[in-house]
């Protein structure tokens, strides 16, 4: 990583690479589940799943309420470990049943060091290059506004930090590699969600593995590289913005057919 300065944009040598791991290049694959099962009692959650998450890619999670999302993200994460499922990070099988065991795989559901800019506050790195400025004439960054703003941005992803002015190289976990986000934006209004976009699109440049879940087509599209889409617990399809339609994805998600123009109000 390195120091930035306020107003300026990081040159991002992507994927920067932690120390200790070899970097997988953009496209590889991270994390591959294969054949992910769970049930509540006699609920079938997961029904065979298969999922990649890859370098460098931001993958959506889509699905009707129900689809088994959370409960993928939270036997990624190990807060509600898989009944059965492989799983392989590169070169080797593992078993996440922990939450702890996730972490020392470098997958964090929620994440310490949101930023590419580690002599920066987390708040400036929200912030890079768009900072909020009083009026003129003295055009003075608005640290107020900006905190307050990063503030409830960082809340509602339930990152919770000791201090949002802490540079970013003082907190811990750096070797992060897959971050997991369940339905980070629900409950923002537009500029927050934006925030959280432009927040998962640095996390993605920085190489790693950003798997999303959404309810929000137009989130999905605006920010993902791929579209993974579960239904009644089962793989659904995987679609890609720019080459699939929405109305491909809802046919998906409900199981119906495509009907051109029925899907985003
Ligand atoms: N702790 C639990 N106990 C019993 N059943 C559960 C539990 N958690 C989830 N389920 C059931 O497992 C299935 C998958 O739920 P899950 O929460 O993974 O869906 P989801 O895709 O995240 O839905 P939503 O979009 O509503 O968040 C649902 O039928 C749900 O009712
Ligand atoms: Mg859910």
């Amino acid at each position: 990583m390195r120091g930035c300065r306020h107003g300026e944009l990081p040159q991002v040598v992507s994927p920067v690479q932690p120390t200790e791991e070899v970097q997988q290049r953009p496209g590889e694959p991270l994390l591959t589940l294969h054949n992910g099962r769970k049930r509540y009692g006699s609920v079938v959650a997961l029904d065979g799943v298969d999922l990649t998450i890859r370098a460098n890619r931001v993958l959506a999670l889509v699905g009707d309420n129900g689809a088994g999302k959370s409960t993928l993200v939270k036997g990624l994460a190990g807060t509600g470990p898989m009944d059965a499922g492989e799983i392989t990070m590169p070169g080797r099988a593992v078993t996440i049943r922990t939450p702890a065991e996730a972490a020392a795989l470098g997958i964090e559901t929620v994440y310490q060091d949101l930023a590419l800019c580690d002599n920066l506050s987390v708040v400036a790195n929200l912030y890079l290059g768009r900072e909020l400025r009083r009026p003129r004439p003295w055009r003075l960054l608005a640290r107020a506004r900006m905190q307050a703003q990063a503030g409830e941005v960082i809340r509602d992803l339930a990152v919770h930090l000791p201090d949002l002015d802490r540079p970013v190289a003082a907190l811990s976990g750096w070797g992060s590699r897959i971050v997991l986000l369940d339905e980070p934006t629900a409950a923002l209004g537009v500029e927050q969600t934006a925030m959280v976009h432009r927040l998962v699109r640095r996390l993605r440049d920085r190489g790693l593995g950003v798997v999303l879940i959404s309810h929000n087509l137009s989130d999905v599209f605006a920010v993902a590289d791929e579209i993974a889409v579960l239904r009644l617990g089962r793989n659904a399809g995987t679609f890609r913005p720019g080459k699939d339609s929405v109305d491909a994805v809802v046919a998906a998600i409900t199981g119906g057919n495509v009907v051109p123009g029925a899907s985003l109000a």
